[in-house]
């Protein structure tokens, strides 16, 4: 797969999105043989900058983030399709430097009228570069070539907000133009799940509510929330990562099989599983959040969240929230998913764990079988990537005292390929116009109607958890599991 002759115009290009992630994904792909040699790359930002700066600061960029190896005649090669367009957004003449710019790449470089548009800037600035676009006339599309525009979350803060910016994008660009960016979706371990369940036969049978028990879906880190107090205050984990990265996880774990794996197919799936969830009526016994106090994390003591710079000391956003849902269909009615995430955790893990019931019957004594838990099947998708799975077995010795051993497979053991970071594969996925692993509006929609009575709750009441920093999370999350009868995995 490798991407035709096109323009990338980078918004934004001076965040920390772009100078770690997409700077260094556009060389990797580079250095992969995967961009046509007509490539070109246009910055676009309010920086009083020539070509050679912003060449300067990509060259920094991959130097300090790229995966691949350097490599001098690679960058060379990249560096020279790479421009820069300084200008404000709401500035009518900067985006008719910029419609210059790329005509005049078309000519030098023979990229054929082919533009993406990827909009790496804060929300509130999307109607004006959008409608900068149509105006420049940059939006139309010209025979035999394509426009796309892509966007990174958050897509709005609520359904309503979603669809005020959807209604706004879509004033321009067609749906089939509009690639959102889930980061989560580009990750080998998150396509792997559907891997697991529909290339194999062993998985499906057991993927149900006859031997499911429950389903564990944890998101923890253990970075706080460094610079971006901008960003993450007020919108809090639910609205950071639960609406995206943790229903999209919730989704392919629980979805039913495709008909094939093209794009229309898998979002079919998903938004037929995520029109069924269902968020427990008892929103105090279902839900919990917190907010990270000051503690220690890997000996360093670290701030608490309203010690953090630009957050206000009487800030209430959550750092942590844990919600417990239900999938209303034949595969997973009474099947609980306990979704969890947080900042500044003992540990960075993402995994999707299904915990299986116990055996309904156990020859056994009670003595022998007391370090027995239950079955269960982890995907683990960072930083760890594999699987593993967890069953009881018996201990060596003269008794059949039995406990539990793990069998694991993982990705670096048994591959020797290197796998691409989700940017390189989503920004490769953009450029040849792939659209399966980006999420459909439809989706979006649906995971904020699932958010919204809980953030709406939250809201309205007062209290907040304190948890300790490089600990497990407030109590409250624990009693939400104990009230079940359950515990969370260890972190
Ligand atoms: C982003 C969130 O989407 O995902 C961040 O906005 C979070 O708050 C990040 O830190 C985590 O991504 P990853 O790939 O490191 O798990």
């Amino acid at each position: 797969r490798v991407a035709g002759p096109c323009v990338l115009v980078l918004f934004g290009v001076t965040g920390d999105l772009s100078r770690k992630k997409l700077l260094p994904a556009i060389y990797d792909l580079a250095n992969r043989g995967l961009l046509p040699p007509g490539f070109s790359l246009v910055g676009f930002a309010r920086r009083d900058w020539e070509n050679e700066d912003f060449r300067q600061i990509a060259y920094e960029s991959v130097k300090a983030h790229a995966r691949t190896p350097f490599r001098e005649d690679v960058w060379t090669h990249l560096s020279e399709g790479m421009h820069f367009v300084p200008g404000e957004f709401s500035d009518p003449g900067a985006f008719e430097a910029l419609s210059m710019a790329v005509k005049e790449l078309d000519e030098s470089r023979g990229t054929g009228g082919n533009y993406a548009f990827y909009l790496s800037i804060p929300p509130k600035f999307f109607p004006q570069v959008v409608e900068q676009l149509q105006r420049s006339g940059l939006a139309d599309r010209k025979e035999g070539a394509w426009r796309r525009v892509v966007i990174e979350k958050p897509f709005g803060s609520d359904l309503k907000t979603a669809l005020e910016l959807n209604d706004t994008v879509h004033r321009v660009f067609p749906e089939e133009s509009i690639f959102r960016i889930d980061h989560y979706l580009g990750k080998e371990t998150v396509q792997n799940i559907l891997a697991l369940r529909f290339a194999n036969t062993m998985f499906e049978p057991i993927w149900n509510r006859s031997f499911v028990d429950h389903v564990q879906i944890t998101m923890a880190e253990d970075i706080g929330i460094g610079g971006r107090a901008g960003y993450y205050d007020g919108i809090g984990a639910a609205r950071d990562v639960i609406q995206n990265h943790l229903l999209q996880l919730l989704a392919l774990t629980a979805m039913e099989e495709p008909t094939s794996f093209r794009a229309e197919a898998v979002r079919t799936e998903k938004a037929k599983i995520l029109s069924s969830v269902r968020v427990p009526g008892d929103l105090a016994v279902a839900t919990a959040r917190g907010q990270y106090a000051a503690g220690w994390q890997g000996g360093v003591n670290v701030k608490g969240y309203l010690d953090e710079d630009g957050i206000p000391a009487d800030s209430r956003t959550e750092t942590y929230a844990a919600i417990k849902l239900e999938i209303q269909n034949r595969r997973w009615a009474g099947v609980p998913f306990y979704l969890r995430t947080g900042k500044r955790l003992s540990r960075r893990v993402t995994e999707v764990a299904m915990v299986f019931q116990k055996a309904p019957h156990l020859p056994f004594s009670q003595t022998d079988t007391e370090e027995l838990g239950q079955n269960a099947l982890v995907m683990r998708v960072q930083p760890d990537e594999g699987i593993t799975v967890r069953f009881g077995s018996k201990v060596p010795g003269t008794s059949m005292e039995i406990r539990d051993v793990n069998m694991d497979f993982a990705y670096g053991e048994s591959f020797t390929e290197t796998s691409p970071e989700a940017y390189e594969r989503l920004l490769l996925d953009v450029l040849i116009g792939d659209p399966p692993l980006f999420p459909r509006q439809e989706e979006v929609e649906l995971s904020w109607k699932i958010l919204d009575p809980i953030t709406e709750y939250w809201a309205s009441r007062g209290g907040l958890d304190q948890y300790k920093s490089g600990g497990y999370g407030p109590e409250s999350a624990d009693e939400l599991m104990a009230r079940d009868g359950r515990t969370w995995r260890r972190l």
